[in-house]
């Protein structure tokens, strides 16, 4: 069986975008390969170097993803700061690893220019002057610059081939794959397998937000969570973008009503969707209707996730043997990684 590795930044609550974009081809990963899904929380310090309450994140998102039927006799779901192994590994590869080409990183320069308070306008040569600058008070860390290595680090350190990710993770991707080549070239083995990224984003849905235009999303704003309750849910749903409603049969629908039309079709029955379609072609539609019954209809796809991560929230005991479950088989096969690699470069194995 391949194996697939995969991480995911404690960053919030997980929402109907993340499920249908993300979760779902977890879901279905689990009895397809052998599976890692990790909680990547040393990788949250490179933004938060000073968190709040790391414990309290990682578990929040342990809880959802349990919640949302990851089955941890399937898959191995583990915490990343519990594998301390991945940042030996991100010390070997660190060694091999250019400032230059990590710099170059594009996710780098984004997130070091908000760190230095550039505009994202302004030139590299200006991000670079200011890094330099010792009288400057914000300052870039390395930890934000090794980024990349770290992600390989925790790719490679299971020999996976197969990483699920979002298209904007391309470029981290291509790293891996490089540190990975990199370390076969430079001791002269055929040790790590360079891993392919996976877009569940082409098979995955995309949940529109309800807000006019654009995707679901945290940092659009407009994400309902799988955590919302009723009143939430039909608070946020009733709320959605809406017009006057066509005044020709069949028309093409503006996007606000697309989208509409398109989260129900995710949601709702067929025949539910088939209702509202053809009111709406005949220019029948009452978009308040449609949103009750819409906001019903997300309503009961979360209710069951909800109580779960509820339940599960509440049962620290559960999610401490999850977690150390995980732990042990993930460090098990760390551990024989980093056995080989010390022996390879030279170390006692
Ligand atoms: N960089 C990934 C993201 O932002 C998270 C991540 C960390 C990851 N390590 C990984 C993803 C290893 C896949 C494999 O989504």
């Amino acid at each position: 069986m391949e194996t697939v590795v995969s991480g995911i930044r404690p960053t919030g609550n997980l929402h109907l975008g993340n499920y249908f974009g993300a979760v779902k081809s977890f879901l279905q990963m689990q009895y397809e390969y052998n599976c890692y899904f990790f909680i990547a929380d040393w990788h949250s310090l490179t933004t938060h170097p000073h968190p709040d309450n790391i414990r309290n994140s990682v578990k929040t998102i342990l809880a959802e993803y349990l919640a949302c039927g990851i089955d941890p006799e399937k898959a191995t779901i583990y915490i990343q700061s519990d594998v301390r192994e991945v940042a030996e590994l991100y010390l070997y590869l660190n060694m091999n690893a250019g400032i230059g080409e990590l710099m170059r990183t594009t996710s780098f320069k984004d997130k070091a220019r908000k760190q230095l308070h550039i505009d994202a306008a302004d030139s590299d040569g200006d991000m670079e002057k200011e890094i330099f600058n010792e009288g400057n008070k914000h300052s870039v860390s390395a930890g934000l610059l090794t980024y990349p290595t770290l992600m390989a680090a925790d790719i490679i350190i299971h020999k996976a081939v197969k990483v699920p990710v979002g298209k904007d993770q391309e470029q981290n991707m291509e790293m891996a794959r490089r540190f990975a080549r990199r370390f076969n070239s430079t001791f002269g083995v055929e040790f790590f397998p360079e891993p392919a990224s996976f877009y569940y984003s082409n098979k995955a849905v995309k949940v529109p937000g309800l807000d006019g235009s654009g995707k679901m999303g945290k940092s659009e704003g407009n994400a309902i969570y799988l955590i919302d309750d009723e009143k939430t849910i039909k608070k946020k749903v009733m709320k959605a973008v809406t017009d006057a409603g066509p005044t020709e049969p069949n028309s093409v629908k503006p996007e606000p009503i697309a989208n509409l039309f398109t989260m129900m079709d995710i949601v709702s029955t067929k025949d539910t969707y088939d209702f509202f379609n053809e009111k709406y072609n005949n220019c029948e539609i009452r978009y308040g209707d449609m949103k009750k019954q819409l906001a019903e209809d997300i309503n009961n796809f979360c209710a069951p996730i909800r109580e779960r991560i509820l339940d599960i929230r509440a049962n620290d005991e559960y999610m401490t043997k999850v977690a150390r479950m995980g732990a042990e088989k993930a460090s098990e096969s760390a551990a024989k990684t980093l056995r080989e690699v010390r022996e390879i470069i030279g170390f006692r194995g």
